[in-house]
């Protein structure tokens, strides 16, 4: 036996928290061990780096540079709490992960791209299955601008970002269309969940 590891993936705003917040109760309900963490964080280290990374007006790094950082991140988080939790045979959900630094960076210079790609093969750990909530763009950076936060996140680099983020995810997914299932994020939050525990319910059976 051995755990599950479960991502979910999309652009600011898209609601992977609220759908990450139904899973878990589903999960509490079934009585399944779960743990429930995000990117960039899940670890007292990779919050440090969060903070760097988000903090407002921050623009001291490079692209490459910045990727380097979630990649550190991510290198702790998984040590940390992501390997661990599969190897207790827990579920583990993880708001956002490798997919989110192939698109926000890697969108931003290929050399960023490669640099994570072979740091990611080192790390060595991929999500059995990743939830990628689609949404049309213009909604969901209303719902992340109305969201009151102290984070420089990127939903602030406008409206024809977001639309590059939305396709950049969309050929990801189609890529690997084995792992990631593409969800309709524009209906009500109990659709949507809805979809994600059918999946779910046969990976974990
Ligand atoms: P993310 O974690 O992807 O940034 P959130 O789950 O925090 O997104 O959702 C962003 C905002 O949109 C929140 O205020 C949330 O309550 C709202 N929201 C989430 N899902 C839906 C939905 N399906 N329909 C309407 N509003 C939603
Ligand atoms: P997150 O807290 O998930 O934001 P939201 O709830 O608004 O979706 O992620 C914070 C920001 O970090 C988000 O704008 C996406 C960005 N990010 C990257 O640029 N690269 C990465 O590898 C990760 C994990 C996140």
């Amino acid at each position: 036996m051995k755990g599950i590891f479960i991502s979910f993936e999309g652009i600011d705003g898209s609601g992977k928290s609220t759908q990450i917040s139904l899973l878990a109760k589903y999960f509490a309900k079934q009585k399944k061990s779960f743990v429930r963490t995000e990117e960039p964080g899940g670890t007292e280290g990779a919050h440090e780096i969060r903070k760097i990374l988000l903090r407002e007006n921050n623009f001291q790094w490079s692209v490459e540079s910045e990727a380097l950082l979630f990649m550190a991140a991510r290198n702790d988080h998984v040590e940390k709490v992501i390997k661990p939790g599969i190897e207790d045979n827990k579920i583990v959900i993880c708001d956002r992960f490798m997919d989110s630094t192939i698109v926000y960076q890697g969108m931003r210079s290929p050399r960023a791209k490669k640099l994570s790609l072979l740091l990611f093969d080192l790390i060595g750990i991929s999500p059995d299955i990743t939830f990628l909530i689609d949404m049309d763009p213009e909604i969901a950076l209303d719902r992340a601008l109305n969201r009151a936060n102290d984070e420089d996140r990127f939903e602030n680099y406008g409206i024809n970002f977001q639309r590059q983020l939305r396709q950049n995810f969309l050929d990801i997914a189609n890529k690997h269309s084995d792992r990631i299932k593409i969800v309709d994020g524009n209906r009500s939050p109990q659709q949507v969940a809805a979809q994600i525990i059918k999946s779910v319910e046969t990976l974990v059976k």
